[in-house]
């Protein structure tokens, strides 16, 4: 029967595609989005029946008017504060992990030290916190190292070194506080991994888990992987990259071993676990860092992969009673095109009106998920970098692919900017 009511916090593109997956769930009558997007301002036509709004105000303040029969944290920031804490104390029933089991994506010092105790691959680290000791740290690197910085920096905390003098300096302007603040005051210094990225999510009820399809992301802003970093430019799931076989060594190295390990220190882990991978030439998959919520823009392309009853799963996990066939696997491929404003991942431009977003979801298998977007006057404006997340479904990537840059090319808002190659190299690499 139709008559939960979730309520989901945040306002990207992630929070959209959860939203409409959510609504779209059977046991689901309402979803309100705290403080949400114009997409989420109002059910799609496929599901008129339903309630889709969104809330301003505290969080805490939403969930205690509403009442929500489960509460779906979006984003990490809340997460590492200890919102899902503050909000089981109050008795709401919370998908996202505690502050304390957050820590896995909150402290990359942590992270890397849960790592090694708990014998799962990762790159050889050390960790840093006074200037006086970085020479020697760096000294035991023979090549340059990838420079960290220990707590959250919207994804911006990470250089990829070209040499040893260039990881100092960046080292050194992170402990003094000038580069991240407190965030950077301590420093991870790791081995470099060469190979291909992989995004694996798995929901865990503190105990039992469930993996999601493989998904693939586009980290730099510029086709063929050039540029800067952004927090993902487009997706694509399921990643052949990841065959049956890998996906199980990933499951008894990585994620296995995780979930035992938070449990056995007192920290057992609620909510979806997302690890950012390397596969190694050699087909070993290496843990890059972990986030403790939902990828944007993977959960674009995950919700597309997933049948069944999605908020019954959330629910469970959240209830600690996750069932085993909580999540199905449909056989879908999906694939998502981030649209940007210009600037981004700088300063983006912000304010310009959006066009075209009737015609794009007028291509079959394409919605289009609003990440910075805002209504004024009843048209839909930019409010951020990225702005659209245009993702299509069908039987087959190449499909999908097609519907997604058809869809793409029919929007238009001044200095839009969009990778031409999401997805292209599981197109053009051997099929799995
Ligand atoms: P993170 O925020 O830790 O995911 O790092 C951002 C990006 O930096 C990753 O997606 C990788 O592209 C790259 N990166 C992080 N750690 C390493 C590493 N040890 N070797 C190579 N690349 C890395
Ligand atoms: N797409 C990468 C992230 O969500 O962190």
């Amino acid at each position: 029967m139709a008559s939960r009511k979730i309520l989901v916090l945040g306002s990207g593109g992630r929070e959209h595609a959860l939203a409409l997956r959510l609504l779209a769930s059977p046991s689901v009558r309402e979803v309100i989005v705290v403080p949400g997007n114009a997409g989420t301002a109002r059910p799609p036509a496929s599901l008129s029946e339903k309630v889709l709004r969104n809330a301003s105000g505290s969080p805490l303040d939403v969930a205690r008017a509403e009442r929500p029969d489960l509460v779906v944290i979006g984003p990490e920031q809340p997460l590492c504060d200890g919102l899902a804490d503050a909000l089981a104390a109050e008795g709401h029933l919370v998908f996202g992990p505690s502050r304390a089991a957050a820590r896995l994506e909150g402290s990359k010092a942590f992270m890397k030290e849960f790592a090694t105790r708990h014998g799962i691959p990762t790159a050889r680290h050390v960790v840093v916190s006074q200037p006086s000791e970085l020479d020697a740290a760096l000294a035991t690197f023979s090549a340059p190292p990838v420079v960290k910085a220990d707590g959250l920096c919207a994804g911006k905390g990470v250089l990829v070194a070209p040499d040893h003098e260039s990881a100092r300096r960046a080292a050194l302007a992170m402990l003094s506080g000038e580069s991240f603040g407190d965030a950077g005051r301590t420093v991870v210094l790791e081995e470099r991994i060469e190979g291909q990225e992989a995004s694996i999510h798995a929901i865990c009820d503190g105990e039992r888990y469930v993996l999601l399809p493989a998904a693939q992301d586009h980290k730099r802003i510029f086709d063929g992987d050039a540029g800067p970093n952004t927090g993902g430019m487009g997706t694509y799931a399921p990643a052949p990259l990841v065959t049956e076989a890998l996906a199980r060594v990933i499951e008894e190295r990585i994620v296995r071993p995780t979930f035992r390990g938070m449990a056995a220190e007192g920290t057992p882990f609620r909510g979806t676990l997302f690890a950012g991978l390397m596969i190694t030439s050699a087909g070993e998959p290496m843990l890059l860092e972990f986030n403790v919520r939902f990828g944007d823009p993977e959960t674009q392309v995950l919700m597309e992969t997933l049948d069944g009853d999605f908020a019954e799963a959330l629910v469970g996990a959240a209830r600690g009673a996750l069932a085993p066939d909580a999540v199905v696997a449909s056989n879908r491929h999906a694939l998502c095109v981030v649209v940007a404003a210009s600037g981004y991942p700088g300063t983006p431009r912000t304010g310009d009106v959006i066009t075209g977003l009737e015609e794009a979801e007028a291509v079959p298998g394409v919605r289009v998920y609003h990440a910075g977007t805002r209504l004024e006057g009843g048209r839909v404006l930019t409010a951020g970098g990225r702005v659209l997340g245009v993702t299509a479904s069908a039987s087959a990537l190449d499909v999908a692919h097609e519907r997604a840059y058809a869809a793409v090319a029919r929007l238009r808002f001044e200095g839009m900017q969009f990778r031409r190659d999401i997805g292209t190299r599981a197109l053009t690499s051997p099929r799995a």
